[in-house]
């Protein structure tokens, strides 16, 4: 295993025990993170991904193995990894500003007026500073989860399904937004997601983890440079073969087709050019 990892998953698993019995989610899960890498876990429902992504934020613990952040052993919930739920986590009665502050609470307050700009901006989200999360579209109370996790200035950034409740166009453009985001503040991520083709246009790889007890099942390294065009000889490629370990085959897949169809799609993705 390479000594520089930033996360190193060893032969991680985990049994939750019931009123009914026990649920075995994980079995000897093993993967490493490079600093700055991207990586993907798609899986089916039930396959343990939240679990996973909640030990490597402490919020859990595996009953064998271990998860490791810089070497050493992850025991509690750290700023070092911010994790963006599935539920999403923006406080109601606060409002944007004071939302994205929460993070930051104990600096002085200057600085922690000019990084909340900062952070504002990065996501778009002048002139609603001041709004409430009810006055807020879905794709907008997302965008104050990626600021305010990234206001922590966390090492690593874990996301589960952070886009799954959008629409379609919105999930593009806030995908759009990350890329963008990253390009100028590098962090190591770790994406849960049902959506194969949010996996391929975000991840350097992918981990394809089975049915519950889940195991990785395949790693697919996404070699393709920034901007990515889905509908490029490489994606389609790599695509099929992530929805074949899925057990999905072409004819029967009608959620997943290439984002480029669509006139207003086109526009979104003007940024792909190049033919990857
Ligand atoms: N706190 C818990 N107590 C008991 N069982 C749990 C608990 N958390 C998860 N499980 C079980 O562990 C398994 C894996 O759950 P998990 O939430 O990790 O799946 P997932 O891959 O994230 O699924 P989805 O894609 O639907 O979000 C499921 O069978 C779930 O019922
Ligand atoms: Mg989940």
């Amino acid at each position: 295993m390479a000594p520089d990892a930033k996360i190193t998953v060893r032969n991680v698993s985990k049994t939750f025990r019931t009123g009914r019995g026990g649920v075995q989610a994980l079995e000897g899960i093993d993967f490493q993170v490079g600093e700055g890498e991207f990586v993907a876990l798609v899986g089916p429902s039930g396959c343990g991904k939240s679990t996973l992504l909640n030990m490597l934020a402490g919020f859990d613990r595996p009953d064998t193995g271990e998860a490791l952040v810089d070497g050493r052993p992850v025991l509690a919930p750290s700023r070092k990894g911010v994790l963006i739920t599935q539920r999403g986590s923006v406080f109601p009665w606060m409002n944007v500003q004071r939302n994205l502050g929460f993070g930051v609470n104990g600096m002085p307050e200057a600085e922690q007026e000019s990084l909340t700009r900062h952070y504002i901006e990065l996501v778009g989200l002048q002139g609603f500073e001041q709004a409430f999360p009810h006055e807020l579209s879905g794709g907008m109370l997302q965008r104050v989860e990626v600021a305010r996790a990234l206001m922590a200035k966390p090492d690593v950034l874990y996301m589960d399904e952070p886009f799954a409740a959008l629409d379609a166009l919105t999930r593009l453009r806030m995908r759009e937004e990350l890329i963008r985001i990253l390009e100028r503040e590098r962090h190591t991520c770790i994406l849960v997601t049902h959506d194969v083709e949010e996996a391929l246009h975000l991840a350097d790889r992918i981990l394809v983890i089975s049915t519950r007890p889940g195991r990785i099942q395949r790693t697919v390294e996404v070699d393709v440079p920034h901007p990515r065009r889905l509908s490029s000889i490489r994606l389609v490629a790599l695509r099929e073969m992530v929805l074949s370990e899925l057990g999905v085959t072409q004819g029967e897949d009608r959620t997943a087709r290439p984002a480029v169809a669509g006139t207003g799609v086109q526009k979104l993705t003007a940024g792909w050019a190049s033919d990857n």
